[in-house]
């Protein structure tokens, strides 16, 4: 065999990862699901999944791809056997659905860059009867979204197909700080606005009694998003893993992931949620799939100098969502170089191409974006998580421990802690959250 591909650098590992968490998750994807769950509540659920389940099944991937050093579907092979190969094709089919409505939504915050180099965008929004919403309403759809798409997916194509994996650790390097600057300035703008008191309170208030009459839907809702955001449960984690050194303090890679994906997403509720208060918009949840269009063309037509803001904001979210959507498309070719011996190019082209058709209809009609987010998120991706939170826990336990402790050293009480909270608690919340997630889908 040959010899296999490894991190170029120190920081490559750490740069891919936090690339392909770092994405529409957090700045698309976040707020609506936040409003959706009524604001604060949903904030709460969410942080506590991300803390007591998203961290633990971290490392559960982490561990699984380094020890196996192969695919997905072929670590699952080698850890479990036969049976457990078919179950990783989930994850096969999990890249598949998200990649496909993903790309168009990327396509939207291209949309939305070069409608800044056409003009101001309180011009931009003049051409559509001065509504943000309207004016989302118009463009997320139609021929415009559909070529979005096509290059969207043509780049990631390219990007995958030519293996040029540098440039990108390279982007995502002044990536990440590029969107902690923006979102904090416009949050501290949006602090001065008035009428966005309010915002917070909606935010960062919770209302402990809505959480527990809601917990049935704020419960899969807080699993998705999490799992979404942090790219777990599709084998992402355990394909970048696989590249990387045993010198390596997994756990300490870990918390970085986390702490940079979950501060930004908390960043763009600091923006969102009060800008839309300030607009007298009550009532957030509204606004779906096209709040954070909404929210921002608005600031970004009322601020003094707002044009050059938007073209920054959403010129580095599209290069945001182009990291994950080359970790999404990488999973999926990676499968077919390493088990079907497919050149690395032809796999990327076929396999891009079927996603590109697929996303297709979400460019026609939002309503399939509705569907494959939920389907892809609320179950797939649970699904996925609690397999591997099965195989890891109790038919393979032995190693992980061990893999763990490479690079940190002896864990003590606390290797067999993690173990422990996989194999009982995290495996019986993910089972009814994956339960309550199908039965709120049907
Ligand atoms: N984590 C990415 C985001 O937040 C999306 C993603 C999900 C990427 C699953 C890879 C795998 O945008
Ligand atoms: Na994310």
């Amino acid at each position: 065999m040959a010899q296999r591909e490894t991190w170029a650098t120190r920081t490559g590992f750490i740069l891919a990862a936090v690339g392909s968490a770092v994405g529409l998750g957090n700045i698309w994807r976040f707020p609506f699901i936040t409003a959706d769950g009524g604001g604060a509540a949903f904030l709460v659920v969410y942080l506590l999944f991300v803390a007591f389940i998203g961290f633990p099944a971290i490392l559960v991937e982490f561990v699984v791809g380094r020890r196996t050093e192969r695919n997905p579907v072929g670590a699952l092979l080698e850890l479990g056997g036969n049976a457990w190969k078919y179950v990783g094709g989930v994850f096969i089919v999990t890249g598949f659905v998200i990649l496909s409505y993903y790309s168009v939504v990327a396509g939207w915050f291209i949309r939305y860059f070069f409608e800044g180099f056409r003009g101001s965008y309180a011009d931009r929004l003049a051409t559509h009867g001065g509504e943000a919403g309207a004016m989302f309403g118009e463009v997320s759809t139609g021929m415009d979204a559909f070529v979005l798409h096509t290059v969207f997916m043509a780049v990631t194509i390219g990007v995958v197909a030519l293996g040029i994996r540098r440039g990108i650790e390279v982007a995502t390097k002044a990536m990440v700080p590029a969107i902690v600057v923006l979102l904090a300035g416009l949050a501290v703008w949006a602090f001065t606005l008035s009428g966005s008191g309010a915002g917070y309170e909606y935010y960062l208030s919770p209302d402990f009694s809505t959480i527990t009459s809601n917990w049935t839907n704020l419960l899969p809702a807080a699993a998705g998003q999490a799992f979404f955001t942090l790219s777990l449960g599709m084998g992402v984690m355990i394909t970048y893993a696989s590249y990387l050194g045993e010198d390596r303090n997994l756990t300490k890679d870990a918390a970085t992931i986390i702490g940079f994906d979950t501060g930004i997403a908390f960043l763009t509720g600091l923006v969102v949620f009060p800008i839309f208060f300030a607009a007298g918009i009550t009532d957030p949840g509204e606004g779906g799939p096209g709040a954070i269009f909404v929210s921002m063309t608005q600031a970004f037509a009322d601020l003094s100098g707002g044009r050059l803001l938007g073209l920054l904001f959403f010129g580095t979210v599209a290069i945001a969502a182009l990291s994950s959507a080359i970790s999404l498309l990488e999973v999926v070719t990676a499968y077919v170089i390493d088990e079907k011996g497919v050149e690395r190019w032809k796999a990327a082209l076929g396999m891009g191409g079927v996603i590109y058709l697929l996303g297709i209809p979400v460019t026609y009609d939002l309503i399939f974006l509705d569907l494959l987010d939920l389907f892809a998120d609320g179950i797939l991706l649970v699904f996925g998580a609690l397999v591997l939170m099965l195989l890891v826990g109790w038919v393979a336990p032995q190693f992980a421990v061990e893999e763990l402790s490479k690079g940190i050293g002896d864990l003590g009480s606390l290797g067999q802690a993690w173990i422990w909270a996989v194999r009982v608690p995290i495996i019986a919340v993910l089972a009814v959250s994956l339960y309550l997630g199908i039965v709120d889908y049907v």
